[in-house]
């Protein structure tokens, strides 16, 4: 392990099928006024919705709303949402959704009492917060982004083709997040199975990169061992209690800083993915299951001993006989029938890329410096046109 790191994590989290009863004990701890930020309705058809409405009710809130954050949530809906904040002047604001409505809590808690616009200055400019900020929680009903416990707020500018994520730090997590397995059983499949890829991806972001003995690997590689094993049963039998909380205890897991400390970690799939999402608002996890085996087999050859352990040591290879090259592409190969057998999308072209946009979706990708192969804007296309 030889990277330097600090790790802290200060949200607090409460699992399992009773864990909604926990927000008796943290809504005491803050403010009168709580903003409930939502998406689209899910939570209004299962009756989540109520449930936490009669919650704040019990302990004397006054609620005011953000209902409609999208998938892939906006900067004018971020503006929107903070104009409801300041006026409400709000102690709390409370998640309950997927990873965008967690994102966008938290893009509304820095955003309120910014004194310039706050896509300038967070998304563009990555600046960092120097204004009050309001305090987020989460009800997570979706499962994969990690949000519930991390920084991360990603806002997409349909006008300038960018979907940008700020990695904001200890004062934006979540102060507290309630993680019931039981509220995913209503997610239609293609989120679901989106959702699981989007948790494999985390992992692999960081695990290839580094190529020191690092403590980090060997507990990635048990998250993926997991994830497998338990994404292949709730592919099948999507109510199964044990497959859906095991799954969500990873995604957790897989990003909340802790398996990225000592590693210098890649991130170019999530770059290239939401370079297709500002530009298709497809949905995340599949705009990286669409990119990956063309990334992978791109940057494989000079990264192949970490390719290669990990066709080893997660996708069971047998190495014997055979050269590593050949065992990595084997593995890759295991990990591509594993993504077919889920039912992701598997080229760009479903998410509605055509040819001519090849260029436009590089220009939107923003390249970071990673370990095996760093890329140029070529390349990109190279890998676009790969995925097609
Ligand atoms: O809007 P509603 O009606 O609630 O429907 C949602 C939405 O249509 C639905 N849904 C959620 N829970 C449900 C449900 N439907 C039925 N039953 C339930 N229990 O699922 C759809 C997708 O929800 P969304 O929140 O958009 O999905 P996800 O959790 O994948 O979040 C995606 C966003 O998170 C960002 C992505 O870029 C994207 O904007 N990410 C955030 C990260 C972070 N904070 O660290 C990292 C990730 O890499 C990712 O980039
Ligand atoms: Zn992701």
């Amino acid at each position: 392990m030889l990277g330097n790191f600090t790790y802290s994590n200060p949200t607090k989290l409460y699992f399992g099928e009773d864990s909604l009863k926990s927000l008796n004990e943290e809504l005491p701890k803050y403010g009168e006024r709580v903003l409930l930020v939502y998406g689209g309705g899910s939570i209004k058809k299962n009756g989540i919705y109520d449930q936490v409405i009669r919650i704040l009710a019990d302990n004397g809130k006054t609620v005011s709303e953000v209902p409609g954050v999208m998938p892939n949530p906006t900067v004018e809906k971020l503006y929107e949402g903070c104009r409801i904040a300041k006026e409400n002047q709000v102690d709390l604001i409370l998640a309950v959704g997927g990873g965008s409505c967690c994102d966008y809590a938290k893009a509304v808690s820095v955003s309120t009492y910014c004194e310039e616009d706050p896509w300038e200055k967070y998304f563009a400019r990555m600046e960092d917060v120097d204004n009050p900020v309001i305090p987020v929680g989460c009800v997570l009903t979706m499962v994969g982004t990690g949000s519930e416990m991390n920084g991360g707020s990603v806002i997409t500018n349909h006008e300038a083709k960018m979907k940008i994520g700020h990695i904001f730090g200890d004062n934006v997590f979540p102060k507290f997040s309630i993680l019931n397995p039981a509220y995913t059983f209503t997610l239609p499949e293609y989120q679901m199975v989106a959702g699981f890829y989007d948790i494999m991806n985390h992992i692999t972001e960081q695990y290839f990169s580094g190529t020191d003995d690092n403590t980090s690997d060997y507990i990635m590689e048990g998250l993926l061992k997991s994830l497998i094993h338990s994404s292949r049963i709730a592919k099948k039998d999507p109510a199964n209690y044990e497959a859906r909380s095991n799954i969500m205890w990873i995604a957790t897991w897989a990003l909340n800083t802790l398996v990225a400390c000592g590693k210098t970690t890649d991130w170019m799939v999530h770059m290239i993915g939401q370079a297709i999402g500002a530009h298709t608002n497809a949905t995340h996890g599949m705009t990286l299951s669409a990119v990956s085996m063309a990334y992978y087999r791109h940057i494989c050859p000079y990264g192949l001993a970490k390719f290669r352990r990990f066709a080893i040591n997660v996708w069971d290879v047998n190495p014997e006989g055979k050269t590593d090259a050949e065992v990595a592409e084997e593995g890759l190969k295991r990990m591509e029938d594993y993504m077919n057998e889920l039912g992701l999308v598997m080229n760009i072209k479903e998410l509605g890329v055509t040819e001519d946009m090849l260029e436009q979706v590089a220009d939107s990708t923003i390249l970071f410096q990673t370990d095996y192969k760093p890329l140029t804007r070529d390349d990109v296309i190279r890998i676009l046109r790969a995925s097609m």
